[in-house]
């Protein structure tokens, strides 16, 4: 897709993704340890694109793969209308940051995933970096496994009101200040996400689908706009099969 100055923003082409392919599901490409990553992830874009709009590239891929070898994969979703995204859960200082972006933004990767605890002024920094190339940033708000409680629940005391908020109020506080471009909800919160869904001003990414717990129905009833699915797919005996299952109950909610 078109990311060069004045074409359509990452937000704005996911949501034609999800239009054009009639579906919700952004596909984790997350390998169990294989030989040959690189033909795992090609052919699983290859044989899922129709069920889904969106990849998402873990480490399982990111650590293993070469620069040009992550711009193929890209490439490849991109020719098939789909957008990628990083998931680096990113969070260091600007300087480092910024490096990192470049690198994935120049292997044609549509968005990275980030984490808040880098602060106001890191996160606003990593925003402006990826929109001047049409690109964004997903920040988490909440993760999706059994001890996100221990961060993402703790008690802080907010700096504006000195009065004590949850981390994750106080992550979606710093996200719809820095005009992130989507936000991470777990669907095995499904209180947090309804609590969350009221006041968001990005759409809501929720993991934890299948393995994790989390139902697509109940996700999407509370408010998640994008579900990350990996190894309910991919362990299938039917890959194919199970992203049309998740795919047509993303279209019919
Ligand atoms: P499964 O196999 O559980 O894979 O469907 C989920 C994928 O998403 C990642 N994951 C998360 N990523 N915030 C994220 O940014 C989260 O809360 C979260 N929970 C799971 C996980 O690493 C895997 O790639």
């Amino acid at each position: 897709m078109n990311k060069a100055p004045g074409s359509a923003s990452f937000r704005n082409r996911m949501e034609q993704s999800s239009k054009l392919k009639n579906s919700r599901i952004v596909l984790s490409l997350d390998p169990a340890q294989t030989p040959e990553p690189k033909r795992f992830a090609l052919n699983l874009v290859k044989r899922l694109q129709h069920h889904i709009c969106a990849i998402k590239l873990n480490f399982h891929l990111i650590l293993p793969l070469s620069k040009s070898d992550l711009s193929e994969v890209n490439k490849l979703a991109h020719l098939h209308r789909l957008q990628s995204i990083a998931d680096i859960k990113l969070n260091d200082i600007s300087n480092t940051n910024q490096i990192a972006i470049q690198y994935l933004l120049e292997m044609g990767f549509d968005s990275v995933i980030v984490n808040p605890f880098m602060g106001r002024e890191a996160l606003r920094s990593a925003v402006e970096q990826t929109h001047e190339s049409n690109c964004g940033v997903i920040a988490l708000v909440y993760m999706s496994h059994r001890g996100a409680k221990d961060c993402y629940g703790a008690d802080v005391i907010s700096q504006k009101t000195k009065r004590i908020i949850r981390m994750y109020k106080h992550f979606l506080n710093m996200t719809n200040d820095a005009e992130v471009d989507g936000i991470v909800v777990g669907a095995t919160h499904i209180g947090v996400l309804k609590e969350i869904s009221c006041n968001k001003s990005a759409p809501i990414y929720s993991p934890g689908i299948g393995t994790q717990g989390g139902r697509i129905d109940l996700a999407i009833k509370h408010g998640a706009d994008f579900l990350i699915i990996g190894r309910s797919i991919l362990s299938s005996t039917d890959p194919v099969r199970e992203a049309k299952k998740f795919q047509l109950l993303t279209s019919s909610y």
